[in-house]
């Protein structure tokens, strides 16, 4: 891509082995990968070609092995683990695979949740997580538990806790997987309008290659190296 401006998030030559006390597993060969602000970049690839890793390496939640992530040009390679965790805080929301909600919190204090840990926690902030949540259709369930939830409901309240701190970088594993076709497009809907509107930057895997019409760049993975790009034309 020809662009005068720095890339968001910048990895070069990054790889990720897994080491367990005899086998060692290459999950990312060799990746060098370019974000820019604004844009919404989908991933692609077979079970087990590095998706997950990808993801939890850009989002700093993993180290790589070898190689820089760079993020606003930033080597992250240096921060210990406040630093980073302060980064997460204020620049990345997380959307799993599995929704990792608290289960003895209810809908809006699940939502809630990451401003408490950044202290934003105010009126409007309330008025902001119930204008999220009347837009996914949980208007009505935000007292309700976890448990009482669908599975579809439940990721729903997950992409919404994603949101909530209005984050730079959305990180998507998976984000519509156990959601039925309607309900996926609606928060499709949602996180294309996050990104045109709030110019949030979206890295989302995907198993649906359907999906990845609302995206500005496909990336295939396999075997832990990025195997081709595609540009999206719109
Ligand atoms: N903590 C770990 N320890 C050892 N190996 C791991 C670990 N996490 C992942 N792997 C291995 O690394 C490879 C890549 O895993 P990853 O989770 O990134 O795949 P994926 O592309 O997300 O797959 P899926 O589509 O099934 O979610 C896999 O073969 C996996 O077994
Ligand atoms: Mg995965």
């Amino acid at each position: 891509m020809v662009s005068d401006k720095a890339p968001l998030i910048r990895l070069y030559g990054v790889g990720k082995v897994y080491r367990s006390r005899e086998v060692e597993y290459i999950a990312i060969k060799e990746v060098s990968l370019d974000i820019m602000q604004g844009e919404f970049v989908t991933i692609l690839g077979p079970s087990g070609s590095g998706k997950t890793t990808l993801l939890d390496l850009i989002g700093t939640l993993d180290t790589p092995t070898k190689g820089k992530i760079y993020i606003e040009s930033i080597d992250i390679s240096k921060f210990d683990d406040k630093k980073l965790s302060d980064l997460r805080n204020e620049k990345i929301g997380f959307i799993f695979q599995s929704y990792n909600l608290i289960p003895y919190l209810s809908v809006i204090e699940n939502v809630m949740l990451p401003l408490t840990v950044s202290s934003k926690n105010d009126e409007s902030s309330m008025d902001y997580a119930m204008e999220l949540l009347k837009e996914v259709g949980l208007a009505g369930k935000v007292e309700k538990k976890p448990s009482e939830l669908s599975g579809g409901e439940q990721q729903r309240v997950a992409i919404v806790r994603a949101l909530i701190n209005k984050p730079q970088i959305l990180l998507a594993d998976e984000p519509t997987g156990n959601l039925d076709t309607k309900t996926s497009d609606e928060v499709l809907n949602m996180l294309v309008k996050v990104s045109k509107e709030r110019g949030t930057t979206i890295v989302m895997v995907t198993h649906d290659p359907e999906l990845t019409v609302h995206a500005d760049r496909c990336i295939y993975m396999r075997d832990g190296i990025i195997e081709r790009e595609k540009k999206v034309r719109k």
